[in-house]
């Protein structure tokens, strides 16, 4: 259950250099030990930026946004919302999830992933918000219609139930299309170009024995959106190479690989014809060739990052505290503005957060 729980943390995607993007999840549990009740991270251009629990943990990573939390005075509000205010409404949004399941115990987990990606030079704006319950994905918001839309039958009532609060509904829209690209562009103004600028990932070829494929293995990229794939005499190879998919690593940066599956089979002299090809971002290459000089034998390390679940967990928890964040920066900014209307929009989100 685990794992298709952290599928689900991780069916957000998709950024690139001029599409930059915002992006909260929200996970809240019960039954779970060693999880806090409440998690929330931010991703900004799918960068963590930004952890908070109900466990009394906050952690805002790079300096750039360290330095706009003092500025912005935002330590103490986000605290109180991650700490106290949203695990108390998540926990009850939580029990009336179970109730409907007719659950009474047991571990039960209720995820909201929202966010908008804003193109920097059409300008234009797009944005989704779902909800997943015990890793399952329950319903999506039509932000055209303003409506939930049902991924499965029993969100049927559920999808009812929130769509009679049409208030609700308005103002969740609104966020996603009005207000988040505004918060992305503060928190991108703070984040320096060094800390969005793509990050090449470190390339490795590792082999467990001399009979077993090579494996093409590259860490520590940003953005994720990147290809790699094996050559021969400088053509793709589509046969007998084994994909995997993209990873998070936890420190923002992603991981990949591909494995070059029947080496057995090539002659010594022909291995210098292989090589593996990172391509990054559309245009850096890194190429690998395939050298029996340079492949490490020791699978071990790789082979347990792709833990997938521990990964993802912490890229729930990071996509927490953005939510909050958000609000508070929002606020802060437009004091001058119009507080009255900015207090009552955080306050909305607090109801409406989900
Ligand atoms: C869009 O963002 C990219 C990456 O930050 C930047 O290089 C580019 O200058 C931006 N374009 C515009 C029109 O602001
Ligand atoms: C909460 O945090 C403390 C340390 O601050 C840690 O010892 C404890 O295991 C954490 N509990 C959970 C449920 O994460
Ligand atoms: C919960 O139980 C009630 C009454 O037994 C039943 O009508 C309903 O269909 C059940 N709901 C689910 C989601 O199983
Ligand atoms: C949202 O509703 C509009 C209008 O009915 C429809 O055209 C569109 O396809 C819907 N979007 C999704 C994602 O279902
Ligand atoms: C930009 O951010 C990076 C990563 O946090 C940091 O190492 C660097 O010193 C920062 N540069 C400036 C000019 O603030
Ligand atoms: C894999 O093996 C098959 C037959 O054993 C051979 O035709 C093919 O060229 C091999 N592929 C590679 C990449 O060596």
């Amino acid at each position: 259950m685990m794992e298709t729980l952290l599928l689900l943390l991780l069916f957000c995607s998709v950024s690139s250099s001029v599409r930059h993007s915002l992006k909260y999840l929200i996970t809240a549990s019960t039954g779970l030990p060693t999880v806090p009740i409440f998690m929330a991270v931010m991703l900004v251009n799918d960068l963590q930026s930004c952890y908070c629990s109900s466990n009394k943990t906050l952690e805002v990573k790079h300096d750039a946004w360290k330095q706009l939390f003092d500025d912005t005075k935002l330590w103490d509000w986000v605290k109180e919302q991650c700490f106290d205010i949203l695990p108390d409404l998540y926990k009850s949004r939580l029990h009336r999830f179970m109730q409907h399941f007719n659950q009474s115990t047991g571990v039960h987990v209720l995820q909201v992933m929202r966010g908008s990606e804003w193109d920097n030079k059409t300008g234009e704006v797009s944005g989704f918000m779902k909800c997943g319950y015990d890793g399952e994905d329950l319903m999506t918001l039509n932000l055209t219609t303003k409506t939930w839309i049902p991924l499965k039958g029993q969100a049927d009532i559920i999808k009812k139930q929130w769509d009679a609060d049409t208030g609700s509904n308005n103002e969740r829209v609104n966020f996603i299309t009005q207000i988040y690209p505004q918060w992305l562009k503060m928190y991108l103004s703070y984040g320096n170009k060094s800390l969005l600028k793509p990050v090449p990932p470190s390339v490795s070829l590792l082999q467990k024995s001399p009979s077993s494929p090579v494996r093409c293995h590259a860490t520590g990229f940003y953005p994720e959106r990147a290809t790699m794939f094996w050559s021969k005499d400088g053509e793709e190879l589509h046969e007998d190479v084994d994909h995997g998919e993209i990873l998070p690593n936890h420190d923002g940066s992603f991981q990949m690989r591909v494995d070059l599956m029947n080496i057995s089979s090539v002659k010594p002299e022909d291995w210098r014809r292989y090589d593996c090809v990172f391509q990054f971002s559309g245009v850096k290459v890194i190429i690998t060739k395939l050298n029996e000089a340079v492949i490490r034998t020791n699978l071990v390390s790789p082979s347990q990052v792709p833990a997938g679940a521990v990964v993802g967990v912490v890229v729930g928890l990071m996509l927490l505290s953005a939510c909050i964040t958000g609000v508070f920066i929002w606020r802060k900014k437009n004091n001058n503005v119009d507080i009255r209307q900015t207090d009552h929009r955080s306050r909305d989100i607090r109801r409406d957060v989900l």
